[in-house]
């Protein structure tokens, strides 16, 4: 208790192990952040308090944090543009994760943009709106905004794969895909890891996370505090009573526990939620908080 006291008074992320996302050369901590909340409302537009965008990812880089998850389609460009005015020149050790695979139209909708000349064309405002020369991570978003939706990716990231080889990307990853999609890019080239929808309430992709940890694959939930609808549950609400925290602190806690090959992107415009989800980092549950908490996805 006294360490969590210390570091929400510090704002930096207790001594947090790291995750090798690539063969050794790309190192991020456990605890990242996702951009997507910067942007205006339903993430199209700038946002109303653009300073106050500013400073949340200034203040996540400088608690410590090595990992940040956008896409251009969010804004678009907006989000990429923040992050590239907040934090350009990027340290060494801050890593970029992006996707590609979806834009969005006139009414804020996400439709499916993966056609080889789609692709090429959102690696190449990826890498402009963050000013970079290479990307890190790219994921291939599949599916709709209903969820993953069964099909073969390979047109789409075999579009990816020859990006890499052109030297744009360094690693790729799948999102919003299905386990036989996740089998079905491995089958074509290494993935670092997948971004799909879970948290403590959506427990469909229990057994793909354990069969990818066994594999050495980072597994990055989306929603991961329940998305726009932040979670809300009587048990998460009593666990976060009894350790006087913020339910929020141990969901993210929870998540961190579940299998060591999760990395959290939780999303927030907010510095005082951004240090109040860091502070569940250094949270640790008892067992009879987990099981607490297991009950409610189950
Ligand atoms: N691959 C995909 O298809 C996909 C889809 C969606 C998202 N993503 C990625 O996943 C990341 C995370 O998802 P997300 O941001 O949509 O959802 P999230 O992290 O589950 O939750 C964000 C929501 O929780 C609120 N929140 C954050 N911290 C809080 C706290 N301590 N107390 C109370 N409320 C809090 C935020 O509001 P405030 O701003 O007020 O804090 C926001 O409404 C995104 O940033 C994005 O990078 C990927």
């Amino acid at each position: 208790m006294h360490d969590e006291r210390q570091q929400h008074e510090q704002h930096t992320l207790p001594s947090s192990p790291r995750w090798y996302l690539g063969p050794g050369d790309l190192t991020v901590t456990r605890f990242g952040y996702g951009a997507m909340q910067l942007a205006g409302p339903w993430v199209m537009g700038p946002p109303a308090d653009r300073e106050g965008a500013l400073a949340v990812l200034r203040a996540a880089v400088e608690a410590g944090i090595t990992h940040i998850d956008t896409s251009d389609a969010y804004g678009p460009r907006i989000t990429n543009e923040l992050i590239r005015e907040a934090l350009h020149p990027y340290r060494a050790s801050l890593h970029i994760a992006t996707k590609v695979g979806g834009t969005r139209d006139a009414q804020g909708g996400w439709p499916p943009a993966r056609r080889p000349e789609e692709l090429r064309q959102q690696v190449r405002d990826n890498l402009t709106s963050l000013g970079l020369d290479v990307l890190d991570v790219v994921n291939l978003r599949l599916g709709d905004a209903e969820g993953p939706q069964p099909g073969s990716l390979a047109e789409a990231f075999g579009t990816l794969v020859e990006l890499q080889q052109q030297g744009l990307i360094r690693h790729l990853g799948v999102s919003n895909a299905t386990a036989e999609q996740v089998a079905e890019a491995q089958g074509i080239a290494p993935i670092v890891c997948v971004q799909n929808l879970y948290n403590l309430a959506h427990r469909q992709d229990d057994p793909l996370i354990d069969r990818l940890a066994a594999e050495g694959i980072a597994y990055v939930p989306f929603f991961p505090l329940g998305g726009f609808t932040p979670l809300q549950s009587a048990a998460l609400s009593a666990v976060a009573a009894r350790r006087g925290t913020a339910p929020m602190s141990v969901a993210l806690a929870w998540l961190l526990r579940r299998s060591p090959n999760i990395l959290l992107i939780p999303g927030t415009s907010s510095t005082a939620h951004l240090r109040e989800n860091i502070a569940g980092a250094g949270l640790d549950l008892s067992p009879e908080d987990l099981t607490e908490l297991d009950a409610i996805g189950r």
